[in-house]
């Protein structure tokens, strides 16, 4: 890779970065926005035209890609680091930088703490998506302790004004919280071991005429926040959570960050548009590619525990008959588990449920020519399992503490070698024994006292391990990702993994935020999305079925119902539900997401292109106006013509009028294919 001695420069389709490299200093920080043109670079180094202030050190530090302690730098470090109280202060002696197309590498070291850290950028033109991941080297001779090492440290605008994050709690994931960048310190952290519905690993930044996101791909403890600087700049830093003792470094220890994914865009919708498109470039499909998202039965709803081999057989017929694609047992099928107190951990079927094992009901549903899929939740034992009276010592603890339950489980050290290949055994003697195509993996409760040392981040390695051995071995096999429905969504699992369970609440009402929250951060297809029973069971909530097909219609769609108790006319609607989502979803899928807001509380959302779009419009309170006004659509091209429905309009005619829409119900929504003439 060539060195640079001056300037880093990166460009995508419609951003750039500046990094001014000094000899002997961490490069600073010079621009992160919209694209510059080829060879706009700052008249001369930063430190040549700013003086220094009064009460402020003669070494003038700036913000730089690793701000260290103890330099003259005051705001969050980059790097919070020791030995045993020494070697505490981060400051490079040596910076190599070396760039290559779009991706530049950065290798700082501090001679004198013996700390070395390297900062890989990688700009995707294709994408816009800036890719950015740090090491650590301890290169002394004790052990390092690191509290805190930011996978990156990126720079926001004078002229940011608020972020966005996402809270929520299961049952009610992506709650959008609006934040105004202050000089306060913003600030979101999450200690509950996995992504959490509580606390996405990621958000938003508004700024004049642009908008930055950033996401964390990890699936454990996380941190981001941002920070004032004292040049009216913000830096912005996220990584991983560590707890206290969590990562000590022994000499010639390497510590590497989880990887931050980050852009800038337009607006909102830019920034969604862009990740979509960094995440769909690092899916794994099997086969190299995504097929048509199936068309999905889940059992859990309509069955929960209750497995009765005959009655599945049943439903198993009647989804065949109504056009679904893939079957997925949920939780029930394993030994003795008849309610959620036990079993965990005991992963073969259950005599009772299942005399002859799942081999009848597996081969009764691929003989109607759908995928058989199966529930596990590998990372957990309860207490009253087989498993944990043969090894009590595998659940994460710390001796003289309670355990402390949730859902009556506890948690398997997956850092242990032995833990994770008989994990690894368990679920390879399912997938060979019986024709499984698809595991929905789940974790049902946060993480406490996660072991005698902290080990949160050795939990999400050791899964990450054992989900790599299993796609190794069953490379045919796709996997979802759920925990408690949206507890483990994050582009960290998404390398292994291919559909999130967005969440267990599937009140077609609850669903639209949660949806719409969810499509800031990943592409449509890999959202779960079902068409549940009326009363939803999360919420007591009765919506018409059309209204349920229409929220389900944008993700991978699927169905959580006993379909045998429904009426005729609910099966002939969830049938036309299916049948559309069929004739649409190579196009739902494929194209860019722009959500918006019209007047009057209507939602509205596109997928597609700019010269072919499905509009999907939805109204959750009744309309208050006698009539609606135009609906606008920004992404269109005021040029062209465009048919919508039956009707022919002017693109500029709809990008700055709108377009007119009939009357909407409560509770309702209307699917529009507006192409290009
Ligand atoms: C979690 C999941 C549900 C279901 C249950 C089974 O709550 O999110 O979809 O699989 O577990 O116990």
């Amino acid at each position: 890779m060539p060195q640079l001695d001056s300037w880093i420069v990166l460009n995508g389709g419609a951003s750039s970065l500046v990094l001014e490299v000094v000899p002997g200093e961490a490069p600073l920080w010079r621009y992160w926005g919209p694209r510059l043109r080829d060879g706009a670079l700052p008249p001369g180094a930063l430190r040549s035209d700013r003086p220094t202030p009064s009460f402020s050190p003669e070494f003038d530090q700036p913000l730089s890609l690793v701000p260290g302690l103890g330099q003259g730098w005051f705001g969050e470090p980059g790097l919070k680091a020791h030995r045993e109280g020494r070697d505490w202060t981060f400051q490079v002696t040596d910076c190599v930088a070396a760039q290559e197309g779009q991706r530049a590498v950065i290798t700082l070291t501090d001679r004198v703490a013996k700390i070395a850290v390297a900062v890989t950028l990688a700009l995707d033109p294709m994408s816009d998506v800036l890719t950015v991941a740090t090491t650590l080297t301890n290169q002394g001779e004790g052990v390092l302790e690191v509290q805190w090492l930011a996978a990156a440290v990126l720079p926001l605008p004078d002229h940011a004004r608020s972020v966005r994050s996402f809270s929520g709690r299961h049952n009610t994931e992506f709650v959008a919280v609006d934040d105004a960048l202050t000089r306060s310190q913003w600030r979101r952290e999450n200690r509950r071991g996995l992504t959490s519905h509580d606390c996405v690993p990621g958000a938003v930044v508004q700024a004049a005429g642009c908008a930055y996101g950033a996401q964390l791909a990890w699936s454990g403890n996380h941190c981001q926040l941002i920070d004032w600087v004292d040049d009216g700049r913000w830096q912005w830093q996220l990584g991983e959570a560590l707890m206290p003792g969590e990562v000590r470094l022994a000499p010639g220890q390497v510590l590497t960050t989880p990887e931050v994914l980050a852009t800038c865009a337009a607006d909102a919708n830019g920034v969604a548009q862009n990740f979509h498109a960094a995440i769909r470039a690092r899916m794994d499909w099997p086969g190299a590619a995504m097929r048509p998202r199936p068309v999905h039965l889940n059992t859990w709803e309509g069955f929960y525990f209750d497995h009765d081999e005959a009655a599945l057989k049943e439903l198993a017929d009647a989804a065949a008959k109504a056009g679904i694609e893939r079957f997925v047992l949920d939780d029930g099928w394993f030994h003795r588990r008849n309610d959620d107190t036990t079993s965990l951990g005991d992963w073969w079927p259950d005599d009772a449920k299942y005399p002859n094992g799942l081999g009848p009901l597996a081969e009764h549903v691929t003989g109607l020519g759908m995928e058989f899929g199966l529930w596990v939740e590998p990372e957990m034992v309860n207490p009253d399992s087989e498993l944990y009276r043969a090894h009590p010592d595998w659940a994460l603890q710390v001796a003289g503490r309670s355990l402390i339950t949730a859902r009556n489980q506890l948690v398997l050290d997956m850092g242990r070698a032995e833990v994770r290949d008989y994990l690894y055994e368990r679920l390879a003697g399912l997938l060979s024994e019986l024709p499984i195509g698809y595991l929905k993996w789940d974790h049902n409760r946060d993480l406490t006292a996660a072991g005698e040392r902290p080990s949160f981040r050795r939990q999400v390695l050791g899964t990450h391990d054992l989900l790599a051995r299993l796609r190794a071995a069953f490379p045919l096999v796709e996997i979802e990702a759920c925990a408690g429905g949206g507890g483990r969504i994050d582009a960290g699992i998404a390398r292994f993994t291919h559909r999130f369970w967005t969440s267990d609440n599937i009140d077609a009402i609850s669903r639209v935020g949660i949806q719409r929250g969810y499509l800031q951060f990943f592409p449509p297809e890999l959202m779960g999305s079902h068409v549940g029973a009326a009363p939803a069971h999360a919420t007591g909530r009765i919506q018409t079925m059309r209204f349920r097909n229409h929220v389900a219609l944008p993700g991978h769609f699927g169905v959580e119902l006993d379909l045998r108790k429904l009426s005729e006319r609910d099966l002939e609607r969830l049938g036309e539900g299916i049948a559309r989502y069929k004739a649409l979803r190579g196009r739902l899928h494929a194209g860019q997401v722009w959500q918006g807001e019209g007047a009057d509380g209507l939602l509205w959302q596109a997928h597609g292109t700019a010269t072919d779009l499905i509009l999907m419009v939805t109204r959750i309170d009744p309309q208050t106006q006698r009539h609606a006004p135009g609906l606008r659509l920004p992404m269109l091209d005021p040029a062209r013509r465009y048919r919508v429905g039956e009707a022919e309009y002017a693109g500029a005619w709809l990008v700055q009028h709108g377009l007119s829409l009939p009357p909407l119900r409560g509770e309702s929504g209307l699917v529009l294919e507006v192409t290009a003439l």
